[in-house]
């Protein structure tokens, strides 16, 4: 089937609108309560991931029935030759929303042949909504944001997070956060991911690092955070591939310094 181009504002407009649907659908789950599941010992999932996910697909498709789709519940829908693929997180933060820690969001990136070309991240709680498209800036509640000048690592706030795997595997960033502990000034872990990249990218901390991360985590931030002027990176300082799993994002200004870090071998005793 021949592709349909679709100007990126028409899809801009329609993540926008499919991102404050879910929201208002999260919120009322919050409110009226939710079933929990166990996707294993720590990592839950519940109805309304499932149903804000289903329902942006829904939404989405009805908008662009040709596009596929890539979503954290359902993984791969609408398979075909499209070049634009969306990918989802109906709700980044899941740990938080079921203990009623008001830190969680959608997440609705868009790759076009490959490339994330277009960010939306909504957080109902704060009524806040990230976007970035391309060569066209981020922007919150549509306010352009810019990232930190902050350039070393001892006035740095840091944010990270760690895997449902944690206690299953040593590569579970505890090394990492040790040695960042005694580098930055702060660290913080919020637990969603893609608010913490939103949070880089409006200069609310200076770097985030993390492992294992998924596309679905990745996709809409990485946009977001590369618009406000960040830098979005593997912990070998290449090109991000929401495909990689491992992830650092900054201001651009302490990136080497991260990295540096990340790629230490010896564990470090003191200062
Ligand atoms: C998680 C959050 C968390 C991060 C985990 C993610 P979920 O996503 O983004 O901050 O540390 O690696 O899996 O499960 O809440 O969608
Ligand atoms: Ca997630
Ligand atoms: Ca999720």
């Amino acid at each position: 089937m021949a592709s349909i181009e679709v100007p990126i504002t028409d899809c801009l407009e329609a993540a926008i609108a499919a991102s404050k649907e879910a929201g208002a659908i999260l919120q009322k789950y919050a409110q009226q309560g939710f079933h929990v599941e166990h996707k294993g010992l720590i990592n839950l999932v519940t109805d309304a991931d499932r149903a804000v996910e289903q329902r942006i697909i829904d939404y989405l498709t009805s908008r662009f029935s040709s596009h596929r789709f890539l979503a954290e519940e359902r993984g791969h829908a609408n398979e075909g030759d499209s070049p634009y693929l969306w990918i989802i997180d109906p709700l980044d933060g899941t740990t938080n929303f079921a203990h009623g820690f008001p830190v969680y969001c959608i997440s609705i990136g868009l790759e076009y042949r490959g490339s994330c070309v277009l960010g939306v991240i909504f957080d109902p709680s704060r009524d806040e909504l990230f976007t970035a498209t391309q060569g066209g800036g981020a922007f919150l509640n549509g306010h352009q944001l810019q990232v930190t000048e902050i350039d070393v690592l001892d006035r740095s706030l840091l944010v990270t997070g760690f895997a449902y795997d944690i206690r299953e595997t040593d590569d579970n960033n505890l090394n990492h956060f040790a040695r960042f502990a005694l580098r930055a000034q702060g660290i913080r872990r919020t637990g969603s991911a893609a608010l913490d990249l939103c949070y880089v990218a409006a200069g609310r901390f200076d770097g985030f690092w993390e492992v294992k991360l998924n596309p679905w985590d990745m996709a809409a931030g990485s946009v977001i955070v590369r618009e406000a002027g960040g830098q979005v990176t593997n912990f070998q300082g290449q090109a991000l591939s929401v495909c990689g799993h491992n992830l650092v994002a900054s201001n651009g200004r302490i990136h080497q310094a991260m990295l540096a870090v990340l790629n230490e071998t010896e564990p470090r005793r003191s200062l």
